[in-house]
C-alpha cells in the first residue's frame, strides 16, 4: 500500500487549485447568486486538460488516471461545485463512457473536442418517471432505416442548456425492459431537439440543470453506443465512475468547510479569546477533518481501483455515501463555527451547505449506493 502521490498527480493538484483560486474564486458567489454558467472557466478547464482528463491522448485527451481526476475535481470544488459538477459530468460520463464504448469513429467524431473544452458533453438518464428506477425509459428509439426516431423528455440533466453532445438513453423495445434499453450520441440542432425548462436550485446554481425534449429526432444509426440493448448496462457502468467523480465533489466540499472553519474560528473573539480556543470549537474540527480524510482516503481508493482495471462500483458506491455524508455534516458544522455569520451569504459557509446536499441524490441518491453496495456483499 502506498499513500504517496506521484509528481504527475501532484503537479495536477496544483495547477487545479491555481486554476480554481485565480479563475473561480472571485466570481463564485456571483455566479451563484445570478445563475449564471461558467463558459470562460470551461473554456480555460478545456485549455488545461480538466475537460478530458482520463482520455487518452491519441484522442486530444491529457491521458491521465482517476487519482488525478479526483484530485483536480476536489480543488475546483473546493473553490466552486458548479464548476465540479460541469467539469466531472463532462469527464466521468461523457467522454469515458465514449471513450469505454465508443466506435472508432464516433471516438474520432466527438473525443477531440469534448476533451478540450471546445464542445460540452451531458448525459440523459433521467425522466420523469425514472429517476433511481433508471431502468423505466420512456423515451423510445424506433429504428427507421437507417436512422432511430427519438422521442421523449428528460430531466435534470446537468449542463443539458450547453452541451453541444448528449448521451440520451431510450427504449428501443420497451418489452424487453431494461434490456431493450440503448444508449445514443446525439448533437445539438438536429431537428426536434430542444432545451425545456430551465430548474431554479438550492445549490449549484451557476451549473445548468434542464429537461431535454425530443421530439421525431432523427438519429443516424451511426450514433448507437455499442449495440441494441446495451443502454442500462452503459449507463450504470458509467454511473459506477462518475459516482468517483461526485465524491471528489463532495471532498471539494467538505474540505473548504473545514478550511473557512479554521481561518473563522482562529480569527474570531468570544469571552476574549479566538473561538479556536475552546474546546466545543476544537473538537469540531478535529472530526470535521477526520471524516474529510476518512471520505478522501475511500474515494482515491475507488479511483486506483478503477485505474488497476479492477471492479470499482461498489468502492465508488461507499465513497459518494459516505462523502456526500461528509460534505452535508461538515457544512452545517461550518455555519456553527460562524454562528449568525454563517447563515448570510457574506460568508461563504452557507453556499456550501446548499451545494453540499445534491451530492446526496445525483448520480444514484444516497439510498441506490446502498442498494449497490449491500447487494455486493449479500448475493
Ligand atoms: N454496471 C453494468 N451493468 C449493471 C450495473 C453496473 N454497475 N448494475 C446493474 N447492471 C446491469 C444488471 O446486471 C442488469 O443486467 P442483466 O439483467 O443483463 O443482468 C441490468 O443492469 C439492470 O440491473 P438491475 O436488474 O440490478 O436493475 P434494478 O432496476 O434492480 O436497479 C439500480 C439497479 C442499482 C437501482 C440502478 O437502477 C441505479 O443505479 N439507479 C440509480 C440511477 C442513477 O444513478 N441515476 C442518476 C442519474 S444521472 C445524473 O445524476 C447525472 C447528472 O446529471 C449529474
Amino acid at each position: 500500500m502506498n499513500f504517496e502521490l506521484n509528481e504527475t498527480q501532484l503537479m495536477i493538484r496544483d495547477t487545479a487549485r491555481k486554476f480554481a483560486q485565480e479563475e473561480l474564486a472571485a466570481s463564485a458567489d456571483e455566479r451563484d447568486e445570478k445563475e449564471e454558467f461558467p463558459r470562460d472557466a470551461v473554456q480555460k478547464m478545456g485549455e488545461l486538460g480538466f475537460m478530458g482528463m482520463m482520455v487518452s491522448e491519441q484522442y486530444g485527451g491529457a491521458g491521465l488516471d482517476t487519482v488525478s481526476y479526483v484530485l483536480a475535481v476536489e480543488e475546483i470544488s473546493k473553490v466552486d461545485a458548479s464548476a465540479g459538477v460541469i467539469m466531472s459530468v463532462n469527464n466521468s460520463l461523457v467522454t469515458w463512457g465514449l471513450e469505454t464504448y465508443g466506435t472508432e469513429d464516433q471516438k474520432k467524431r466527438y473525443l477531440h473536442d469534448l476533451a478540450s473544452g471546445k464542445k460540452l458533453g451531458a448525459f440523459a438518464l433521467s425522466e420523469p418517471e425514472a429517476g433511481s428506477d433508471a431502468t423505466n425509459q420512456r423515451t423510445t428509439a424506433k429504428k427507421q432505416g437507417d436512422s432511430f426516431i427519438l422521442n421523449g423528455t428528460k430531466n435534470f440533466i446537468t449542463n443539458g442548456a450547453n452541451a453541444d453532445i448528449v448521451l440520451v438513453m431510450a427504449s428501443t423495445e420497451r418489452s424487453k425492459g431494461a434490456k431493450g434499453v440503448s444508449a445514443f450520441i446525439v448533437e445539438k440542432g438536429i431537428p426536434g431537439f430542444s432545451v425545456a425548462k430551465k430548474e431554479k436550485k438550492l445549490g449549484i446554481r451557476s451549473s445548468d440543470t434542464v429537461s431535454l425534449s425530443f421530439e421525431d429526432c432523427r438519429i443516424p444509426a451511426g450514433n448507437l453506443i455499442k449495440e441494441e440493448g446495451f443502454g442500462i448496462k452503459f449507463a450504470l457502468k458509467t454511473l459506477d465512475g462518475g459516482r468517483i467523480g461526485i465524491a471528489a465533489q463532495a471532498l471539494g466540499i467538505a474540505q473548504a468547510s473545514l478550511d473557512a472553519s479554521i481561518s473563522y474560528s482562529k480569527q474570531r473573539k468570544a469571552f476574549d479569546h479566538p473561538i479556536a480556543d475552546f474546546q466545543a470549537v476544537q473538537f469540531k474540527i478535529a472530526d470535521m477533518s477526520t471524516e474529510i480524510e476518512a471520505a478522501r482516503l475511500l474515494t482515491l481508493r475507488a479511483a486506483v481501483l478503477k485505474d488497476r482495471g479492477e471492479r470499482f462500483g461498489p468502492a465508488a458506491a461507499m465513497a459518494k455515501l459516505y462523502a456526500s455524508k461528509v460534505a452535508v455534516a461538515s457544512a452545517l458544522e461550518a455555519i456553527q463555527i460562524h454562528g449568525g455569520y454563517g447563515y448570510i451569504r457574506e460568508y461563504k459557509v452557507e453556499r456550501f451547505l446548499r451545494d453540499s446536499k445534491i451530492t446526496e441524490i445525483y448520480e444514484g441518491t444516497s439510498e441506490i449506493q446502498r442498494i449497490v453496495i449491500s447487494r455486493e456483499l449479500l448475493q
